[in-house]
């Protein structure tokens, strides 16, 4: 009986180990699927070969210029086996049928969209749920998304986006997970755990498309589709890292970016897409380009015209050209001419239909279009739920003077602002098949959450300057007991294309609440946007300002979860914010210099008009209770090189109500054969602790947490003394320093 007993715990723990195993794994088709994709693959001709490599949007939406047109023939001739922008159960089927029962070899299309931040029930832009810092509920989104989307006919979602930036001004700033790489590279890993669930070919999974290899989010002045270089030993230390954890966490697509890398365009980079992704990470899914990002090579004026660049972008690496139209003109003949080898075009085919095999769809190609699913799982109320969760989970609670917040359910409110009854922007850029009739404005939310009067004003635009709205906005500010003035950027002003070159408040809404600060009421600045803003006047003169990014469909309830208190913010920024656009980029994890800032010095690193610190660091934020994190306490003072060190740290809810904390630990390197950054995130964990409640927590470290390329270019961490810091964001930081040695 004992040893059943222990054979069954044995057992339960082997499964779980395995099934931890089999969830980190990265993508391996079966020996089984190989076989069938070989059989496949010696029935077709050239031609339908490259059909299966070519990807076009249909009529629905798209993200570029339609250069393809007519795209129901090309399935019907085989010319073209995957679409993208087609969606919802019916639509789908339409065109899957033409695939499986009009062409001759009847192969299944696959079905991509942008499922960025949720399908129909929108869950926060990326860069809020950065700000969770809580991986289950980032998980929990993308499976949420996963579900919806495989309910509505998609396959495979072009998420997630693991470009690290440091640049607000980049629009696309909003879709990635902020400017640090370690966090990065676990959110991605949960993103691909999310989006494809247990496995491949779950019929409530997607594959994931890793996106944009490689470098994106370092665009020039922070302007999109703009030149990227750097040096090999940045690139690699900072922008490579959250790519290769989605890649090692399953992911089995990944999306080649706009940008040129050293001078080499992404797309026609055989050192990205082949050294690196597929020799030193061992990719073994596919590769697609980015819209039409294939003919922009000629642009790039790395070759001369469209034939050319589709040589280069197939012998760099590439399978799957997004709506380009090169690889259906071009690829066979430059097979013939052979400027192509048809052992690459097969190897890409291979790629492609192992993925259709393994997805089940074969089998089954109508295995994501049912009906009745898609009417139970969109938008339930397990969906919204969930979405409420992730949302208040994202807000960020950047000040609270006088803890004006939470406000009391007595309180007569006036919401004031743009953004305050608005619907239209919440679901934010990138927002899938969100309905913005199905979210929930700010004075909505707050309105089922109180019985006190809750009135609102405009106050003015959001892109004109006019003014003649703040007469009726203050005299309705005086009748009130507070001001919620909920103000930010129109959704459209981030995401792709949008790059700002200034980072404020757009048009007079900063005016507005300065004017609503002078009435005397309390006002509490309710953020919407997405990206960092530089607001230094509200930040100075207001009392309150949450951060919200763009929440999706739950905003207002979320919203109105954490003003009345129901909710105690947790969020923590992923980004700095800058004081000024002139800062950027500015980031936590710098260098020293040889001239370490000293404001009393002239002779310094610095601006002689601003300080160097940002408005508010990474990894900031603050709670409506308070905490005491005490000195790190390292389980010992110098250990061996590859040896693990464990530090302890306690920390205290010292304030009245229960609450999260982030804990943080940061590393530092004192001397290194290069330089070092003076901290780098290397853990963090959320706690809940009720008032009075003290915790004692263990962080593990290993050898790769003390690595990195060192002057050889080899990574590995070199002995010396090391700072470890713990604290509640990265400038409030309690040290203790330890000894690596040989
Ligand atoms: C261009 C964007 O850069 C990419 O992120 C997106 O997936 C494609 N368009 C498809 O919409």
């Amino acid at each position: 009986m004992i040893r059943f007993k222990h054979l069954s715990r044995f057992s339960i723990l082997l499964c779980l180990f395995l099934f931890q195993q089999a969830r980190a794994q990265m993508f391996r088709p079966s020996a089984a699927t190989d076989q069938r994709v070989n059989d496949l693959l010696a029935s077709m001709t050239l031609e339908e070969k490259v059909g299966q490599l070519t990807l076009y949007t249909t009529d629905w939406g798209s993200t570029g210029p339609t250069i393809r047109e007519g795209y129901k023939n090309d399935i019907r001739s085989g010319a073209c086996g995957n679409l993208f922008n087609s969606h919802t159960v019916a639509f789908v089927r339409d065109l899957q049928k033409i695939a499986v029962e009009e062409t001759r070899l009847k192969i299944p299309l696959l079905f991509g969209f942008d499922v960025i931040h949720g399908y129909k029930t929108i869950f926060p832009i990326p860069l809020g749920e950065a700000a969770t810092w809580d991986l289950a509920a980032i998980e929990k989104s993308s499976r949420v998304a996963a579900a919806e989307a495989s309910a509505a006919g998609l396959n495979w979602t072009f998420a997630p986006m693991v470009d690290v930036c440091r640049d607000p001004r980049w629009g696309r700033i909003m879709e990635g997970s902020g400017e640090d790489t370690w966090l990065g590279s676990r959110i991605a890993e949960a993103r691909v755990r999310g989006f494809q669930g247990k496995k491949i070919g779950d019929t409530d999974a997607v594959l994931a498309c890793v996106k944009h290899f490689a470098g994106y989010g370092a665009s020039l002045a922070g302007r999109d589709y703009n030149t990227v270089d750097m040096s090999e030993r940045f690139f690699r230390e900072y922008y490579l890292p959250p790519y290769e954890a989605a890649v090692r966490a399953g992911a089995a697509t990944v999306m080649t970016s706009f940008n040129d890398y050293d001078g080499v365009p992404a797309t026609g980079n055989h050192y990205l897409l082949t050294d690196i992704l597929r020799k030193e990470w061992g990719f073994r899914g596919f590769v697609v380009t980015d819209y039409t990002s294939i003919n922009e090579m000629v642009n790039h004026g790395v070759v001369a015209n469209d034939k050319a660049a589709g040589e280069l972008a197939l012998n760099a690496g590439v399978d799957m050209d997004m709506q380009g139209a090169v690889f259906q003109r071009f690829l066979a003949q430059a097979v013939k001419e052979g400027q192509v080898k048809t052992a690459d075009i097969d190897e890409a085919v291979r790629r492609v239909l192992r993925l259709k095999f393994e997805l089940g769809l074969f089998e089954n190609p109508y295995k994501f279009c049912d009906e009745n699913r898609q009417k139970a799982v969109l938008l339930s109320a397990e969906n919204r739920a969930a979405a409420r969760d992730v949302s208040r989970k994202s807000i960020v609670l950047l000040k609270n003077d006088r803890n004006i917040l939470p406000l009391k359910r007595t309180q007569k409110i006036a919401v004031i602002g743009p953004l305050g009854d608005n619907k239209s922007e919440l679901i934010g850029n990138w927002n899938g098949a969100g309905n913005a009739n199905d979210c929930v404005s700010v004075v909505e939310g707050l309105r089922a959450q109180t019985k006190s009067e809750v009135s609102f004003e405009t106050g003015c635009e959001f892109m004109t300057p006019g003014k003649s709205g703040f007469g009726p906005a203050l005299d309705l500010a005086r009748r009130a007991d507070v001001v919620v003035a909920v103000v930010g950027e129109q959704a459209m002003m981030s995401g792709e294309a949008a790059s700002r070159a200034d980072i404020s408040l757009p048009a007079v809404q900063e005016e507005l609440v300065l004017e609503l600060l002078k009435t005397g009421k309390p006002v509490v600045v309710v953020l919407m946007n997405g990206r960092p803003l530089a607001i230094p006047r509200l930040a100075e003169s207001t009392a309150a300002i949450l951060e919200t990014w763009w929440l999706g469909t739950e905003t207002g309830n979320a919203i109105a979860d954490v003003i009345f208190g129901d909710y105690n913010p947790s969020g923590k920024l992923p980004v700095t914010f800058p004081r000024s656009v002139g800062q950027v980029p500015v980031f936590y994890n710098e260098k020293s210099t040889g001239r370490p800032y000293d404001p009393n010095s002239k002779w310094t690193s610095k601006y002689i008009d601003l300080p160097n610190s940002p408005q508010w660091p990474f990894g900031f934020g603050l709670s409506y209770t308070t905490f005491q994190i005490n000195e790190p306490k390292p389980d010992k003072g110098a250990f061996k090189i590859g040896e693990n060190l464990q530090v302890m740290v306690n920390v205290t809810n010292t304030g009245k109500v229960a609450g999260e904390e982030v804990v943080q630990l940061y590393v530092r390197d004192l001397v290194g054969s290069v330089t070092r950054p003076v901290k780098e995130l290397r853990g963090f964990q959320k706690v809940m602790l009720k008032p009075g409640e003290s915790r004692n927590l263990t962080f593990t470290l290993t050898e790769k947490d003390f690595a990195f390329f060192r002057r050889d270019m080899t990574f590995g961490a070199e002995p010396g003394e090391f700072d470890i810091m713990i604290g509640g964001n990265s400038q409030d930081l309690k040290p203790v320093r330890v000894r690596m040695t040989e």
